[in-house]
């Protein structure tokens, strides 16, 4: 019998810990141990979990899958581990943990400072790209969804250990500039950055407030769409600050402090942080190097005045265009920004893994930047590169999310909407002061919006349903959170009436199931350390929400069946404490990965 030990020993996976008591059968009985997979059930009405080993063994053994079983199964005979092992038609290995051992696992896993999840990622650096707003221009819903899922895939890799570096990766070098900038001059023309002169110093205070900024880029951007010698004089003034004129730049400084202050507190609002608030301004100095280099390496070449690498692979489907690299004009482009930027994060940071968070629109950009990437050598051939293409949040129309007019819905807007409504639950049922359930229905909303969002495979479009998300019931976030306040309302009545504290309670522990129910949510208990190293490896933060959906849905089925507090059998009701603490960890930490945090009370 596999022993989990206590102190500095990793629980296992419970999978792995149910193989490793089949793999000496199966060899004891003439068959290769690899042959001892176990899986979960997929007809939980007649086991936990099951074994196919045996029909994947017959082909090999040219025998009759049932044998292979029985023999197996005979083996295994006696094992404390489970409670049940038998051979079913047409060979599979049906298998119940004991329930006693479960309570041990279970033990073993409390014991566990991160709960038996392994830190497999010690070591290595992770560059994870999302958020990418571009500055000066109000952040939408559109970056809602790489902010959202960026931020929860850095807080798994932390937890796994590995060193994970966020970028924010502003859109700071575009057109947006040159916009601000002669709509500033049509406002303000007396201002030193326009009279033509080249001067040493300018103003430290900016020409502008976060109010006015926000005005000025749409109505510039408005402009230049009916007016065309204003869009000619905007791509100018782009092409001189990027060519480093001094009083542009001083005005794109003045841009960046006064957006960078907003976003940081729109972002901070959001519960997203960054460990770097780079942009495609720091890639510039890397690119005439960059460009001189492609050339010499053969690979950039000239075609119809552009400058491009061929990215086409034999493998490939349909052919892919080649990646440009300089227009004809000479102007900056985005994908070699993010090559420019990809050199400086391997002089700086040497990453084995990249994670470029942005929408499924930008699929063929990130190929080609990919591919220049590994041709030209700048990322090492075996440094895994990932992008983690989310769809498009819609209405209930199922077209694009709009404002009720029609527009473009600033993520603030959509925060407070969210947070009315929240609020509105709340004093439905009264309970709390209107202070508190103001501020509880800023905890709620933010896990309704998160939880909408990542609870859906990144790569599917949803529909951004405000009534369903803030729902109580159901799989939303405020019902995870609805469930967390529950234990915790348990956990302080049983510390009221006890008086013991519940963390350093040494008498009480984890005792077999005396329920299915019980057992169930046991069950689901173990599987915590296997679904945050899937959810990773798979970038899938969805797995983990559904994962605590059911944790939740078991619990709920267990509270409902019996009477916690009223338990006259202390033992017994200790343990019951023990396992509900046990499950409010595991909850709370699954949402802190998914970037947000329960309340008190709601
Ligand atoms: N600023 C870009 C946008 O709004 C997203 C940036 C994504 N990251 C990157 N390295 N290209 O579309």
């Amino acid at each position: 019998m596999t022993t989990i030990e206590k102190g500095d020993i990793t629980v296992k996976k419970i999978l792995d810990c149910i193989a490793a008591e089949l793999a000496p059968c199966f060899e004891a009985c003439g068959y290769d141990r690899a042959y001892a997979k176990v899986t979960l059930s997929n007809r939980p009405d007649l086991c936990e979990y099951q074994c196919n080993g045996a029909m994947a063994a017959a082909k090999a053994y040219k025998k009759k899958p049932i044998d292979i079983a029985g023999e197996v199964v005979e083996k295994l005979s006696g094992n404390p581990v489970f409670s049940e092992i038998s051979a079913v038609m047409p060979g599979f290995i049906n298998i119940r943990l004991d329930d006693g051992y479960l309570a041990e696992y279970l033990r073993g896993m409390e014991a566990e400072k991160k709960l038996g999840v392994e830190e497999t990622g010690a070591g290595q650096t992770i560059v994870v790209d999302y958020g990418g707003a571009n500055v000066a221009k109000p952040l939408h819903v559109g970056h809602l969804r790489s902010a959202i899922i960026g931020e929860s895939i850095k807080r798994i890799g932390r937890f796994l250990g590995y060193n994970m570096v966020g970028d924010v990766h502003l859109g700071d070098w575009g057109l947006q500039m040159g916009l601000i900038i002669e709509e500033l001059r049509d406002r303000k023309p007396e201002l030193p950055y326009f009279d033509g002169t080249v001067r040493d110093t300018y103003p430290e205070e900016a020409p502008f407030t976060i109010g006015e900024l926000e005005d000025i880029y749409p109505a510039a951007s408005k402009k230049s769409k009916e007016d065309e010698a204003f869009k000619n004089r905007a791509q100018e003034a782009t092409f001189k600050l990027q060519s480093g004129y001094a009083p542009f730049r001083a005005i794109w400084k003045h841009i960046m402090d006064v957006s960078l202050a907003d976003l940081k507190k729109n972002y901070g609002n959001l519960g997203v942080t960054f460990d770097l608030w780079k942009g495609e301004s720091d890639a510039q100095p890397y690119i005439p190097g960059l460009i001189q280099d492609l050339q010499d390496k053969g690979l950039a070449y000239e075609s119809e005045g552009a400058l491009v690498v061929d990215i086409g692979e034999e493998t490939d489907s349909k052919e892919l265009p080649p990646c440009i690299i300089r227009k004809s004009d000479g102007a900056a482009l985005y994908a070699t920004s993010d090559l420019g930027t990809i050199i400086e994060r391997e002089k700086e940071l040497s990453p084995s893994k990249y994670i470029y968070i942005t929408d499924k629109r930008q699929e063929l950009h990130f190929i080609q930047v990919f591919r220049v990437a590994k041709k030209a050598g700048y990322v090492k051939a075996d440094t895994d590169m990932v992008h983690l293409m989310f769809g498009t949040m819609n209405g209930k129309d199922g077209k694009p999310f709009k404002t009720r007019e029609g527009g473009i819905m600033r993520l603030e807007d959509l925060i407070a909407e969210i947070n009315e409504a929240v609020y509105a639950r709340i004093m439905e049922n009264r309970t709390v002061s209107e202070e508190e359930a103001k501020k509880t229905a800023g905890v709620i909303g933010l896990a309704a919006l998160k939880y909408g969002d990542l609870s859906n495979q990144a790569s599917k479009d949803y529909i951004f349903d405000m009534e369903r998300f803030i729902s109580f019931e159901g799989n939303t976030g405020p019902y995870i959170l609805y469930t967390i306040v529950r234990i915790k309302s348990i956990l302080s009545k049983y510390q009221e009436m006890t008086g013991k504290s519940l963390e350093d309670e040494k008498e009480g522990e984890i005792l077999p199931a005396s329920s299915d129910g019980e057992k169930a949510l046991m069950l689901q208990l173990t599987k915590y350390n296997e679904v945050i190293e899937a959810c990773f490896g798979e970038t899938a933060p969805h797995k983990i929400c559904q994962f605590i959906y059911e944790l939740s849905d078991v619990f709920n089925k267990f509270y409902n069946s019996v009477m916690i507090l009223k338990e006259e059998d202390a033992r017994r009701q200790g343990s019951y404490i023990r396992l509900i603490s046990l499950t409010k960890k595991v909850l709370e930490t699954c949402i802190d990965l998914l970037g947000f945090e329960a309340p008190e009370r709601m």
